[in-house]
């Protein structure tokens, strides 16, 4: 039987949408007022959703107990109350945008989760703009 287990989780964060090779006013046509130079924030609302079979012995499909650890290391620990583009390494020439930080969320959780397991990520930077990414 296949199941899907999620944990939400949530971080704020800083960051600028730009292309350093653009001038401002290229990257205020292309990024509005995400290309702020002077950064801005978004509270960001994360669920990271685990999909698999479900162990027949314990009924559990992964310990959620330990998911929320990987999530709070990896990811809270690690992004919350940030400036993106310059404390966190992944986006040094990445621009940080809600795609690229679910991709960049999966990665990190990728390294940690059993890959007997498939991961999705849905990452919300408002409340009503989301992305979701699977590792496809
Ligand atoms: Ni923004």
């Amino acid at each position: 039987m296949r199941i899907k287990a999620c944990r939400k989780a949530h971080f704020n964060a800083a960051h600028r949408l730009y292309r350093k090779d653009w001038s401002d006013e290229k990257n205020l046509e292309v990024f509005g007022k995400c290309s702020n130079p002077k950064y801005h924030g978004h509270n960001y609302e994360l669920i990271v959703s685990v999909l698999g079979e479900i162990d027949q012995e314990t009924g559990y499909l992964i310990d959620l107990k330990v998911l929320k650890g990987y999530i709070k290391t990896e990811i809270e620990d690690y992004m919350d109350h940030k400036n993106l583009n310059e404390e966190v390494k992944e986006f040094i020439d990445l621009n940080p945008t809600v795609e690229n930080i679910a991709v960049v969320i999966w990665n990190r959780l990728r390294t940690k989760i059993d890959a007997k397991y498939d991961i999705e990520i849905t990452l919300y930077e408002t409340p009503r703009n989301f992305v979701i990414y699977k590792g496809e």
